[in-house]
Order: structure tokens, then C-alpha cells, then sequence
């Protein structure tokens, strides 16, 4: 059985949530769920998210790679999504992102972290290769979220079912990450995206969250209602959640889930 048939045999289950106090006990709770994956799976599928959240994971990652051994050379690897418009070489390119914050310091073999092909000529049918591509399974997605309850690049009104496609990225979205840009122009309208429905085939979902600009949309994701509006609350249908949080992202949540 697949990673993506198994997930669906299952029902939906409260999130595991943690929240902790410092950055480096994020990074290091994260990096228990991933080492976990990678541990026990003979050839684990990784679904790799970009993004100021996801940066103390990669880093503690690294870190458990030169001295723990911590090996990434069985693993497959999965990029979430990809700005249009971009040069190939562009810094920001979450292609390059990612070498930079985690795949040029682990031994992945060659060609083994892929990602949608923002240069397709023909991006429907790019789309649709990546998504068959991830049909065959991941067996754990992380995950960010976005300050208005995206994940990935499904905005608000995204449909929960979706699939890999070309999206429109929101001008709030735009604005949030422009601090990654020399300037918020550059900073594109267009991406490749999973959709909700992807990542919902994942196995496993690691979610997350820091700071207090995401506390409003944590909330939202957890314990309000599951919604088109709000992306993230799609990981209410899911069966096998975990969202590592700090204190600020986790500050307007009322009903701790497990595991805290
Ligand atoms: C990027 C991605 C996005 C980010 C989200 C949060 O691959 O999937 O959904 O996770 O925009 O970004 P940060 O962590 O920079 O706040």
C-alpha cells in the first residue's frame, strides 16, 4: 500500500500539537518528526517547504547530518511549490532557496530533490507530471502557513480538493514575502503550486509556525471552521498532523491539542 492509500484507509484525528518556548527547541522538536521518517522508511519521500518558518528545521537538520549522521542519502525530496518568472539562476528561486538552506549540506544523491518546472513551456501539462509524480506517495509534507491561513501557495478560496496548478499569488502574500526581495516589485504574482488535495495525500503533515503574525491564522487552521477561506483548516481532515509552534504563533489557540 501506498503512502497516499494508506492516508486515505484512515479518519481524521485532532492534531499532535507542541509548543515550545524557544527556536531551537522548534528546530529540534521538527527535526525529531523528520529524523523519524527518514528513520524508518526504506525509501522516504520528503515534501520540502521554503520560508522563514521552515529555516531552524533545515539548519538543525544539517547540523544532525555532519555530527550525528544523520543520512539524507536514501531519501526523495519534494518541493511544495515554485514562483513563474523567475530566471533559473535567481537567488530566490525556491529551487535555489532550498540548496542554499538545506540540500548543498546533506548528501541527497543527484537529481534527488525535484521540484514543479517554473521554465515549462507547456505549465498545464508540467503541473500535471508533478502531480502524478507525487501520486506515488510522500511520507511526510512540512509545512508553513502563511499569515492568512495559506498553505503552500493555495490562497484563501483555494478549493480543498486542488491539484498541482499555476495560481495567482495574493497581494498580501506578496507583500509578506517581499522581505526575501531586494524590492517588493520582484517579487512575482504567479506560481506553481500543490494543491490542498496533494498535500492532504501526504502520510504524515509537520506544520510549522512561528511568531505572532501567524497566531490569528493558527487558530483559524485548527479550531475554526474547515474552509476554502482559510487553506490550512484542510489539515482538520487529515488523520496524522503534527504542528510545532512557539508560544506567540500558538497564543490565540484555546483548545490545546495533543501532545502538549
Ligand atoms: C513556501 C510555502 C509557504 C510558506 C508560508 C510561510 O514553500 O509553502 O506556504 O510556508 O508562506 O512562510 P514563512 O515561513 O516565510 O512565514
Amino acid at each position: 500500500m501506498t503512502a497516499s492509500e494508506s492516508n486515505r484507509c484512515r479518519t481524521a484525528a485532532r492534531p499532535r500539537l507542541h509548543v515550545v518556548a524557544a527556536a531551537d527547541e522548534l528546530a529540534s522538536v521538527a527535526a525529531d518528526v523528520v529524523q523519524g521518517c527518514v528513520a524508518t522508511s526504506l525509501a522516504p519521500r520528503l515534501g520540502l517547504a521554503t520560508g522563514g518558518s521552515v529555516a531552524g528545521l533545515y539548519g538543525e537538520l544539517i547540523r544532525r547530518h555532519r555530527q550525528e549522521a544523520l543520512s539524507f542519502a536514501g531519501v526523495r525530496a519534494f518541493l511544495l511549490d515554485e514562483y513563474l518568472g523567475l530566471p533559473d539562476s535567481h537567488p530566490k528561486a525556491y529551487r535555489n532557496v532550498i540548496r542554499r538552506l538545506l540540500a548543498d549540506h546533506v548528501d541527497f544523491v543527484p537529481g534527488a530533490v525535484a521540484g514543479p518546472d517554473a521554465s515549462a513551456s507547456d505549465l498545464e501539462a508540467e503541473c500535471d507530471r508533478y502531480d502524478r509524480l507525487l501520486a506515488a506517495g510522500v511520507d511526510l509534507q512540512i509545512l508553513g502557513i502563511g499569515r492568512n491561513g495559506h498553505i503552500a501557495f493555495n490562497e484563501p478560496g483555494s478549493p480543498l480538493d486542488s491539484t498541482t496548478r499555476v495560481v495567482r499569488i495574493s497581494e498580501a502574500t506578496r507583500r509578506d514575502n517581499a522581505r526575501f526581495f531586494d524590492h517588493p516589485d520582484e517579487v512575482p504574482r504567479r506560481a506553481i503550486t500543490e494543491g490542498i488535495g496533494t498535500i492532504l495525500r501526504a502520510a504524515h503533515l509537520l506544520l510549522i509556525a512561528t511568531g505572532e503574525s501567524k497566531a490569528a491564522a493558527l487558530r483559524a487552521a485548527l479550531e475554526g471552521p474547515v474552509a476554502p477561506q482559510v487553506p490550512a483548516s484542510a489539515l482538520q481532515l487529515h488523520h496524522s498532523v503534527t504542528v510545532v509552534a512557539d508560544r506567540a504563533a500558538s497564543a490565540e489557540l484555546q483548545r490545546p491539542a495533543g501532545g502538549r
